[in-house]
């Protein structure tokens, strides 16, 4: 068992005002002291993937991919546009897909949003056949009666909302739970 895990949170939305970001902020601010969370801010650096520029060596990538090697977990967010996924994530994503960085990669994969699922199940479906190990208890869904998120709040109102709070200790103490039940 390792006395500090790296938690890479990466948010697939790059707007300012990001629910999906404003989720990651908050976790960051009841993140127990054996976690050691970065979110990642280079998503929007990435440059366009071209598979005729896969051997080619961009900064931008190198970053993304030391990042993602460093992680013991990764936690993703992200939200669904036209019904899929975003295009900043999956851009992101294509320039993995040859490296096998994600292969047995640990992945809490929770949706933030109380109305959008099928970018989630695309997700899902490409990250594990990138190699992610989804792990459910790690994975919740928001609700109307259960959110994550509530819209203009800051990081400080989620974590002391008596409800959402607790919800993101929670979170917390599955991810430990599951990297310390790892082998
Ligand atoms: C271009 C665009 C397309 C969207 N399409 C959907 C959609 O298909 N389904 C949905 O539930 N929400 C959709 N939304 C709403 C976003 O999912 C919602 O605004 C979410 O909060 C965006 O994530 P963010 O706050 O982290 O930026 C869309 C938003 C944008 C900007």
């Amino acid at each position: 068992m390792k006395n500090t895990y790296n938690i890479l949170g990466i948010s697939g939305s790059l707007r300012n005002a990001s629910l999906n970001m404003l989720f990651l902020r908050a976790m960051g601010r009841v993140c127990p002291d054996n976690m050691n969370f970065e979110i990642y801010s280079g998503l929007g650096a990435i440059p366009l993937f071209n598979a005729d520029d896969e051997d080619k060596s961009f900064p931008e990538v190198s970053h993304w991919c030391n990042a993602l090697a460093r992680a013991d977990l990764v936690l993703l967010v992200s939200p669904e546009y036209a019904h899929g996924v975003t295009g900043v994530m999956k851009n992101a994503l294509d320039w993995i897909v040859s490296t096998g960085i994600l292969i047995d990669k640990p992945l809490a994969f929770p949706n933030i949003s109380i109305r959008a699922e099928l970018a989630q199940s695309q997700l899902a479906e490409t990250l594990q056949t990138m190699g992610c190990r989804l792990i459910e208890e790690c994975s919740p869904r928001a609700t109307l009666a259960a959110p994550y998120v509530i819209p203009d709040a800051t990081e400080h109102m989620l974590v002391d909302h008596p409800d959402i709070g607790p919800r993101l200790k929670i979170l917390w103490s599955n991810i430990e739970h599951s990297l310390t039940a790892s082998p």
